[in-house]
């Protein structure tokens, strides 16, 4: 019994924090249309999150240096090729790293 009690707290120890690095890495694509209400008929951007955390500091987004919650810009503009997504945030970075294909509309708009 005091055995499976101690299995069970040793698990519990090891699983919490896994599920809290989880949460704050946030999610592996969002699909920012979705999550940010954009109305248009280009496809859905599905935003390669966990792949970029590889290449970039949280910071380049995120207002907090950690990541997670508010970004570094507002995104008011939500409608053509003039959106704060394009100019504020992902086209300016790609041009900088010189991205291959980085404002190429199908590397986003699947
Ligand atoms: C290239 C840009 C970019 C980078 C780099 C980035 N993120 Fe994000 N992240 C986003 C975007 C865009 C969202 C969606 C924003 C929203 O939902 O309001 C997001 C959402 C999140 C969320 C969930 C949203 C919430 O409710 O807070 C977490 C957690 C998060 N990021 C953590 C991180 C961490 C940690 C890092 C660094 C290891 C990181 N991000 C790096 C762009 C980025
Ligand atoms: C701070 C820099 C930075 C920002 C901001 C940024 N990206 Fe990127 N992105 C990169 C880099 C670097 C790569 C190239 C990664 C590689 O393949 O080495 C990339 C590649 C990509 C790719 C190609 C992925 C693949 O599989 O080849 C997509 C899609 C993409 N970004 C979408 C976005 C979107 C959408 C935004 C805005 C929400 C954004 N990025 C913002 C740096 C950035
Ligand atoms: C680096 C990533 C990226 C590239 C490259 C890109 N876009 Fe976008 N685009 C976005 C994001 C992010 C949004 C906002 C979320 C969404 O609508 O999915 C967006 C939204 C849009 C919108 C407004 C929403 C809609 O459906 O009308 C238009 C128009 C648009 N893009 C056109 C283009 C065109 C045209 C190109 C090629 C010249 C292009 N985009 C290239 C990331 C990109």
């Amino acid at each position: 019994m005091k055995r499976t009690i101690q299995c069970i707290a040793a698990a519990a120890l090891l699983a919490l924090p896994l599920s809290l690095y989880a949460a704050e890495k946030g999610p592996e694509t969002i699909n920012l249309k979705e999550k940010f209400q954009f109305e248009g008929k280009k496809s859905a951007v599905i935003f390669p999150h966990h792949m970029h955390q590889e290449k970039v500091d949280c910071a380049k987004c995120h207002k907090d240096p950690a990541g997670g919650g508010a970004l570094i810009v507002d995104i008011v503009k939500k409608k053509g090729s003039g959106n704060d997504f394009h100019k504020k945030l992902c086209w300016p970075c790609h041009k900088e790293m010189k991205v291959p294909k980085g404002k190429s509309c199908k590397t986003c708009h699947k």
